[in-house]
């Protein structure tokens, strides 16, 4: 169950300006994210979960209507987004973690998601393969903030990520990885499973409103990556 004396709500604003026939437009949506301070990993959200969620929220209408899986989704603000833009989401977490699938229950719970009905969350341990895997559907996209935080399980995820791609040849897997280390590195990996990556530029993001994304993630070196199956 979620510690509430420890539960503070973090806001996430998304906004983009435009002009429809010479009009000024401003499109907003608010997030509202529990966090557990002094508790670990999925309690808590990384600098890397903003940039997706912005990436998400700045493509929206690409992302409006397709079946979406996001991974390790800790507080989930990316699958948030993409489920207020109008994506049929699916939430996942560890499925050896409860008390973090609930606090990524709990995420929509605060943001008027009911789960079941409006957004799914079930476990999903990267490199297990349980029947879990085959109830996810057909997938248009999956999405992963802050998922290559650990070496070990780099391979896990992206055997997962390869056999999602598999049974969905046209799926994307957009993912926000941080640079924690030089000697860290996905890039044999990706070739060992036969996947492909392009790096998207993330300097653009929120320009439309004139945000520096450097604000939000501070002195972070993190990276959009657009992962697929090689053609
Ligand atoms: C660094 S946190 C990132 C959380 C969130 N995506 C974000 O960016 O704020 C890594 C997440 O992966 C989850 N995780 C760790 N090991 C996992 C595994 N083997 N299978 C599935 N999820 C796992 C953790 O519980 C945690 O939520």
């Amino acid at each position: 169950m979620t510690n509430v004396q420890t539960e503070q709500l973090k806001k996430f604003v998304f906004s983009s300006k435009y002009t429809v026939n010479g009009e000024p437009l401003e499109e907003k949506l608010e997030i509202i994210i529990p966090e557990l301070l002094q508790a670990s990993y999925s309690f808590y959200t990384w600098p890397s979960a903003p940039v997706l969620a912005w990436f998400i929220w700045e493509n929206r209408e690409e992302f409006y209507g397709k079946k979406v899986v996001e991974l390790g989704a800790g507080t989930a603000l990316p699958g948030i987004v993409a489920a207020k833009c109008g994506a049929d989401v699916i939430l996942t977490e560890s499925a050896t973690l409860p008390k973090s699938l609930s606090h990524t229950r709990r995420s929509c719970q605060v943001n008027n998601l009911v789960v079941n009905q409006h957004i799914k969350v079930i476990g999903l341990t990267w490199g297990l393969f349980l029947g879990n895997l085959d109830l996810l559907g057909p997938l248009d996209y999956i999405i992963g903030s802050d998922c290559f935080f650990e070496p070990a399980t780099f391979e896990d995820i992206l055997v997962t990520v390869a056999y999602l791609l598999d049974i969905n040849i046209n799926a994307k897997f957009f993912c926000t990885y941080q640079e924690r280390s030089s000697d860290w590195s996905i890039e044999h990996l990706l070739s060992k499973w036969d996947l492909e990556c392009i790096v998207h530029n993330i300097n653009n993001l929120g320009n439309s409103i004139g945000l520096n994304i450097h604000d939000l993630i501070g002195d972070h070196s993190i990276h959009l990556l657009e992962i697929s199956r090689k053609s």
